[in-house]
């Protein structure tokens, strides 16, 4: 059976879904896109991400309320057969709406187009997670509004593709010296037992497990700072991890060819992984 999707106020099979060559999504990457996690068909944080959603919306003057978005996401994963798989996501778009081409917004302003779909995930396996993972840096050559989560995701595309290139498994967006975030997750290191991530601001996502992972320290009382991290300070770190709706967790044990610490997974990283595993059985378990 093929993927069942939500498009404009009706579910049908993806391959019946149809978008205007004039979306202004298509034509001008003019869209906000957001991606929640579920586990055995609980969602991790969704008004989290439906209020950043509706955040990024609001900030690029898309009149579309959010709202529904809750349930189209549970229902997508009971029409997908999701309820039951280990880890899913649900991926919502919404974009300006189909008009003539003009750069600025349409006179006439058009409904926008709004699209959601759920897929299966799969964790990586526990024996590949303690091995760790390898990254490259590269320049960040974003637009001045990474926080908002916008479809505009070029930058991004080329970045993960450098690291494909180069067989790495993920890049970090570097820009004057500081260490700002993977290509699509958030950015760790550890120093001397503190917790370091750049802090939110137009430089980059605020992301819905990084806010977690935060949490979860205070909570194991791993002491945080968010400020700066220069590339020189992450190559010296005692532990490099991504955080992220698809990363999870995801340990760093070289950063451009260099071990990160002793170049195995860290004490800070297990730590913070056991305690998120911990918030997503609760999270299964309370549903039970
Ligand atoms: N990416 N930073 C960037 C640039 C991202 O694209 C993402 C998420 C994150 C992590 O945010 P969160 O914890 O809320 O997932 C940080 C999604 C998963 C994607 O593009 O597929």
């Amino acid at each position: 059976m093929g993927a069942i999707v939500y498009l404009n106020g009706e579910y049908l099979p993806k391959e019946e879904a149809r978008v205007s060559v004039d979306d202004r999504g298509f034509l001008l990457a003019d869209g906000i896109y957001e991606a929640a996690p579920a586990y055995h068909g609980r969602f991790l944080r969704l008004a989290e991400h439906l209020a950043r959603m509706a955040r990024g919306l609001a900030a690029i003057r898309i009149d579309c309320d959010v709202t529904p978005l809750a349930e189209i996401s549970e229902r997508l994963l009971a029409e997908n057969g999701l309820l039951d798989v280990e880890y899913a996501m649900v991926y919502a778009q919404v974009t300006r709406g189909a008009a003539p081409r003009t750069h600025a917004f349409p006179a006439a302003p058009p409904p926008p187009t709004a699209y959601a779909a759920a897929q299966p995930l799969t964790r990586v396996p526990r024996e590949r997670w303690e091995r760790g993972f390898s990254a490259v840096t590269v320049p960040d050559l974003r637009w001045g509004r990474v926080d908002i989560k916008s479809i505009a995701l070029l930058p991004n595309v080329l970045a993960q593709q450098a690291a494909v290139d180069s067989g790495a498994n993920d890049a970090i967006l570097v820009r004057n010296g500081v260490a700002l975030e993977g290509a699509h997750a958030n950015l760790f290191a550890v120093s001397g037992g503190t917790l370091l991530t750049h802090p939110l601001t137009n430089q980059v996502l605020p992301g819905i497990t990084r806010g977690l992972v935060l949490e979860l320290a205070a909570e194991v009382g791993i002491p945080s700072e968010q400020r700066s991290v220069f590339l020189d300070e992450l190559r010296a770190a005692d532990e490099v991890f991504l955080t992220g709706t698809t990363a999870e967790i995801r340990p760093l044990v070289t950063v451009d060819g260099r071990p990160v610490g002793r170049g195995s997974v860290g004490p800070v990283a297990r730590r913070l992984y056991a305690a998120f595993l911990e918030t997503v059985q609760a999270l299964v378990g309370a549903a039970r």
